[in-house]
Order: C-alpha cells, then sequence, then structure tokens
C-alpha cells in the first residue's frame, strides 16, 4: 500500500493497542505506559480513541477526554514514516467535528514549548495560545502551553 493511499479515520479498539503504542514510542523521548492507552480505550467512559489508517495500516492516532461540556484533546501523534502528509490534521479535524456534534463548548491541549511543529498544526486548526502551566512535563521540566479554541456551542442563556 502506498502512501498515496487515502487516510481514513476510524474508532480505535483494543486490536490497535499495539499499533498504537508503537507510534507512542516511536514519538515521545518519554512515552507514556502502555497502561494509560489500556485504560482509556477500554474503562474511561470519558475518553475517545481514533486511528488514521492507510490501507490496513494503522499510521496515526488521537485521544480525547470530553468532559464539561470541554474537548481535551490528550494525545496525538503520526508514525514518524507518515509524518507531514496531513495524518494528524485529518484526526484533528475529525475529534473537533465529534465534539462538535456532541455539544462541547470549546478545545484544548497542552503541548511543549519547544513543539514548533504540532503549535503550527493546531494554529492551522483554530487553536490559540491561552495559558502557560510551568514545569508540565516531569521528565524534563518544560513548560507547556494551553491552546484553545471554542466551537461554536456556547450556551445560549435559555
Ligand atoms: C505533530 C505531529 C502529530 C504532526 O503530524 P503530521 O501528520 O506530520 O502533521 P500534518 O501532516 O497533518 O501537518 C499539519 C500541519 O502541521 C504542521 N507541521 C507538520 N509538520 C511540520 C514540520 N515538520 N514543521 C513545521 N510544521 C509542521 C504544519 O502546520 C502542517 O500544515 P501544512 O502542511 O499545511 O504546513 C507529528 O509531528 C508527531 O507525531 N510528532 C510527535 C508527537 C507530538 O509531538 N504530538 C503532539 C503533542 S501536543
Amino acid at each position: 500500500m502506498t502512501v498515496q493511499s487515502p487516510i481514513t479515520v476510524r474508532a480505535a479498539n483494543v486490536r490497535d493497542l499495539a499499533s498504537i503504542w508503537e507510534i507512542e514510542e516511536a514519538s515521545y523521548a518519554s512515552p507514556w505506559p502502555k497502561e494509560t492507552f489500556v485504560v482509556d480505550i477500554t474503562l474511561n467512559a470519558d475518553a475517545r480513541y481514533f486511528v488514521a489508517v492507510v490501507g490496513k495500516r494503522v499510521v496515526g492516532f488521537i485521544g480525547g477526554w470530553f468532559k464539561d461540556r470541554r474537548l481535551h484533546i490528550v494525545n496525538v501523534a503520526t508514525h514518524p514514516a507518515y509524518r507531514g502528509r496531513g495524518v494528524a490534521r485529518q484526526l484533528v479535524s475529525f475529534l473537533l467535528d465529534l465534539a462538535v456534534d456532541l455539544k462541547m463548548e470549546s478545545a484544548f491541549l497542552e503541548v511543549r514549548k519547544s513543539n514548533a511543529t504540532a503549535q503550527h498544526l493546531y494554529e492551522q486548526l483554530g487553536f490559540a495560545t491561552t495559558g502557560l502551566k510551568p514545569m508540565y512535563y516531569p521528565d524534563d521540566m518544560e513548560d507547556g502551553l494551553v491552546m484553545s479554541r471554542e466551537l461554536g456551542n456556547a450556551p445560549t442563556g435559555n
């Protein structure tokens, strides 16, 4: 299957855990423990995970928590071999569309101050920096930026 094949997005399930973990490990110096994904995908009622698929291969994933009318994007990563082809943009857009459908009012996420690639992606999708979490990342004490956007579902006051 070539990288020109269309990218599709579908809900993640336990059979995707190995692929998700492989992408996680290839993407972060301090990857999340595998158990975090297991709990989020199988037990956490607030969490929804999706994978991007090219052919039959999982090439990216995204996870979000839907709570208190806010979408918290907790993780998004693309397999290194598939970066720069719109995979993450499609995943984030998919989650934002779902959040609008689920009547979420806003979306937010944390991103490393040094992660200009991800910040560009989020800015393109309407996010702006709205906060700073000093030393948010415990492995190296890097600051986290909070990026947020409204989703057009603000309460009407009725
Ligand atoms: C950040 C990440 C998810 C982007 O995934 P991707 O599938 O390559 O991104 P896309 O191809 O959808 O690119 C969308 C936008 O991201 C930005 N972007 C992507 N690659 C970039 C790069 N190398 N440099 C600068 N901006 C970049 C651009 O704004 C791009 O839009 P454009 O192509 O119109 O310029 C990927 O680099 C990754 O997995 N990184 C490691 C994990 C990570 O940092 N996750 C984010 C945590 S907050």
